[in-house]
């Protein structure tokens, strides 16, 4: 397994990261429905075993509730503690209502916040949820600086930002990551942010690697129409006509590749994210220690040249 810088930072991250979305649970407006929390922490300590070294939440992940799983599972890790990131910017009201916020008073709030939840000294990477509001991130961006210089955040990034925006906070601080979504059926950061944050040694978290679940064999028409209707999926079109064939096919592809190695469609969709050289890390989602079993392979297994361009022949051809 090849450890990778990250950005400018001192942190050599492993090839795949933990993504602690879905462990937020039910009961809020992103959810993926209902999830054991025993499950979560189970597939968290898997993961660490398995040697991956960095772990990705957020403030809204559960509206806090994730945050405070991440700090239940390492309490009770006894091997050595991932580097912990979360993320900014998005609050919630007292009825759960989700609300978008940048203002330097609500980030530091946010701040302590996470700290306590996530039960540490420092957060090892701050990240910006989105640029929203866009009008403020000047100023949401000057407050994770104020952060990193008091020690509260040892690394500060953004997540969602386009290539202006990403200039725009580079202006003030230097960008440690940017954290965007990249995998076969949303390649779109390929044409202009990835070559920018190439040339400006910002380090790149890839998240929904596996298209939130699309990509890794598991999904099918038959399970798409039968989530939950507090999973979030099924409002998003790639989970729609037409979208959903295209993907489905493309994920026959994968499981046709992995077949080769013995390895999952899951292990071939975050290969081919990983062979892209801006891509520092992907940030895998995992909700059970079988499904990390189902992409841990991913840590080492790496595409050859022909099969890398059999999957863009075929992803062009569609
Ligand atoms: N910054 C942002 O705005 C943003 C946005 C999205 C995600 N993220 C980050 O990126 C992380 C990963 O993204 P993601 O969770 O959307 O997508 P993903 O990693 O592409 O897919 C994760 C989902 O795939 C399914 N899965 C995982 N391993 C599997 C296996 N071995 N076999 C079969 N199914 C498996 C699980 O869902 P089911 O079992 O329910 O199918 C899991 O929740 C998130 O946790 C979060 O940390 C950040």
């Amino acid at each position: 397994m090849q450890n990778k810088r990250l950005g400018n930072s001192d942190m050599f991250l492993s090839p795949l990261g933990i993504g602690a979305w879905a462990i937020g649970g039910a009961g809020w407006a992103f959810s993926w429905s209902s999830q054991d929390d025993r499950d979560s922490v189970k597939a968290i300590h898997a993961a660490l075993d398995a040697g991956m070294n960095w772990i990705d939440t957020a403030a809204v992940y559960g509206l806090g509730h994730s945050e405070v799983v991440v700090a239940q599972a390492l309490k009770d890790y006894s091997g050595r503690k991932p580097f912990v990131f979360t993320k900014c910017g998005r609050n919630w009201t007292s009825d759960r209502v989700i609300t978008k916020d940048l203002r330097a008073a609500s980030i530091r709030q946010e701040c302590e916040d996470s700290l306590k939840r996530l039960q540490v000294e420092t957060i090892d990477l701050y990240q910006i949820h989105w640029p929203e509001p866009d009008e403020s991130v000047e100023e949401g961006w000057s407050a994770l600086a104020e952060l990193q210089k008091e020690g509260k955040v040892r690394w500060i990034g953004v997540s969602n930002f386009n290539v202006q925006q990403l200039k725009r906070a580079q202006a003030i601080a230097q960008v440690t990551s940017l954290q965007p979504p990249y995998s076969l059926v949303r390649p779109e950061v390929e044409t202009e942010v990835l070559p920018h944050v190439l040339q400006n040694q910002i380090g790149v978290l890839a998240y929904s690697p596996m298209g939130s679940g699309l990509l890794t064999g598991a999904m099918t028409r038959e399970r798409v129409t039968n989530l939950p209707q507090d999973d979030w999926r099924v409002r998003n079109p790639q989970f729609q006509e037409p979208l959903l064939s295209r993907n489905l096919k493309i994920a026959d592809k994968l499981s046709e590749i992995g077949a080769r190695h013995n390895r999952t469609a899951a292990e071939v969709a975050l290969a081919w994210v990983l062979h892209q050289p801006a891509i520092t890390a992907a940030i895998v989602g995992i909700r059970t220690p079988e499904q990390v079993a189902g992409v841990r392979g991913a840590l080492e297994f790496r595409l050859s040249d022909s099969e890398f361009a059999e999957i863009e022949g075929f992803r062009h051809a569609g």
